[in-house]
């Protein structure tokens, strides 16, 4: 078993901690923040992310991981030290490397010889050099092994993963890396650095096509009559598709989708290709947001300010607190433009949102009381739990805008609501 060093505490750091030490190995698990240190010390996990917090008490009972202050302090007695840092777009759209580069400054003199570094954060492609380069050091190897992993699902599929990747121009370092995988279930797959950064960026920019062109479709369903939700399934049958990553929402969003997607379009014309592909992918997410939003305001009418709306959903998907680039809060901000009043619930938010105008409420019935159409941005299983009866009681008009299909569709039109859902 080995002892790996991991720098940097957030959703990919404290996963791939978690999940070593579950396998057997040694972790030692490293921030800036203090306060994050000691909350992880006593086994407080700041995220909502299924069983995490399982196994980072499961680790620190069995010894096999702690959290310190500093990444010399986890990384001068480690042989593997995985780089999980974040790296967030910067001003011009290209991924901002200054975590990377300083994390990996801040350990290069302490490395053990003969210790391998790798980059587990999503990095632009040529990021494996650029590290090598601050690190200087020319018995410590470089490897790029890129995370898969969803939010809510983390867990699982670092454990479970389709694939691993591990790009390194030096075969034993690799093979290391690999070793260090041994009880995980998957296709390895050892290639170069650059190959192994591109791949990472290139299953995110396609995974967001592939949503891309399904809400593309589900609104070519509404203009020609066909229903979406029958569509995607008579799609997903054929293998070469497949049926997952194919329902229709209200637009894409999240930490790494929106980000990633634009890095790659900017990686690309960096080095001399126009990859106007991409661009249209992130123009027709835009207007999914615009059309969503639009859907409310048709609700309304031409005289929507001061109206009442009620949102279920916030975070930018269900089984998680993340706020990010949500595309509920870019839909939310559009009806609010347009002076309407918004009252909202998600399970997993309990406070004002900065620069959002909108009111978040504890319960999915205080939501909608007085409200004349219901936006679902998030599918929480939740909300499809909720009394509808109630519901139709409390609202002072009877429109349900299912921004995510969540909702039995006839159901709804029984109790005498009007249902719009997107694609159908
Ligand atoms: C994503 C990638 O899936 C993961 O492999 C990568 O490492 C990080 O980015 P995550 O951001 O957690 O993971 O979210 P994901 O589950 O992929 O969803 C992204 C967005 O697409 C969300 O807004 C989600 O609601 C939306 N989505 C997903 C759909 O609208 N329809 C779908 O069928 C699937």
């Amino acid at each position: 078993m080995a002892r790996i060093a991991v720098i940097g505490t957030g959703y990919v750091g404290l996963t791939t901690g978690a999940c070593f030490a579950h396998l057997g190995h040694d972790v030692v698990c490293a921030d800036i923040d203090a306060d994050k240190v000691a909350m992880l010390q006593r086994g407080e996990i700041p995220i909502v992310e299924k069983d995490l917090d399982r196994y980072v008490k499961e680790g620190i009972s069995s010894g096999k991981l702690s959290f310190v202050l500093g990444a010399v302090e986890a990384s001068k007695d480690c042989e593997f030290h995985y780089l999980c840092v974040p790296t967030p777009q910067g001003e011009d759209g290209s991924a901002d490397l200054s975590y990377l580069e300083s994390a990996a400054a801040e350990i290069a003199e302490c490395l053990p010889a003969g210790s391998v570094v790798v980059n587990k954060s999503t990095v632009p492609v040529g990021s494996t050099g650029i590290v090598s380069r601050v690190l200087n050091r020319s018995d410590v190897a470089v490897v790029s092994n890129p995370e898969f992993l969803r939010e809510g699902t983390a867990m699982d599929d670092f454990l479970n993963p389709d694939r691993v990747v591990i790009g390194c121009n030096d075969q034993q370092a690799a093979m290391r890396v690999a070793s260090l995988y041994a009880k995980v279930r998957a296709p390895i797959m050892v290639t170069d650095p650059i190959s192994a950064e591109t791949i990472k960026y290139a299953s995110n920019a396609f995974l967001a096509s592939k949503l891309s062109f399904v809400n593309a479709i589900a609104n070519l369903c509404e203009a020609v009559g066909a229903d979406v939700n029958d569509v995607v399934l008579g799609m997903g049958y054929d293998r070469r598709i497949g049926k997952e990553f194919l329902h229709p929402g209200p637009g894409w969003g999240g930490s790494c989708f929106p980000k990633d997607t634009i890095a790659l379009a900017k990686i690309a014309s960096d080095h001399g290709y126009e990859f106007t592909f991409l661009n249209e992918v992130l123009k027709v997410n835009d207007e999914q947001f615009d059309r969503t939003a639009q859907k409310v305001l048709d609700v309304l009418g031409h005289d929507p300010a001061g109206r009442r709306v009620a949102c279920w959903g916030l975070t930018f998907k269900a089984g998680t607190d993340d706020l990010r680039q949500s595309p509920a809060i870019e839909v939310l901000k559009r009806i609010g433009e347009a002076g309407v009043q918004i009252k909202a619930y998600d399970p997993a938010v309990g406070s004002p949102i900065d620069g959002l105008d909108v009111e978040v409420v504890g319960d999915p019935l205080e939501a909608v009381a007085g409200a004349e159409v219901l936006v679902i941005l998030t599918e929480w299983e939740e909300f499809k739990r909720v009394d509808m009866d109630k519901v139709a009681e409390l609202m002072s008009g009877r429109n349900i805008v299912d921004g995510r299909n969540l909702l039995d569709r006839d159901q709804i039109v029984r109790r005498g609501f009007l249902y719009r859902g997107i694609g159908r």
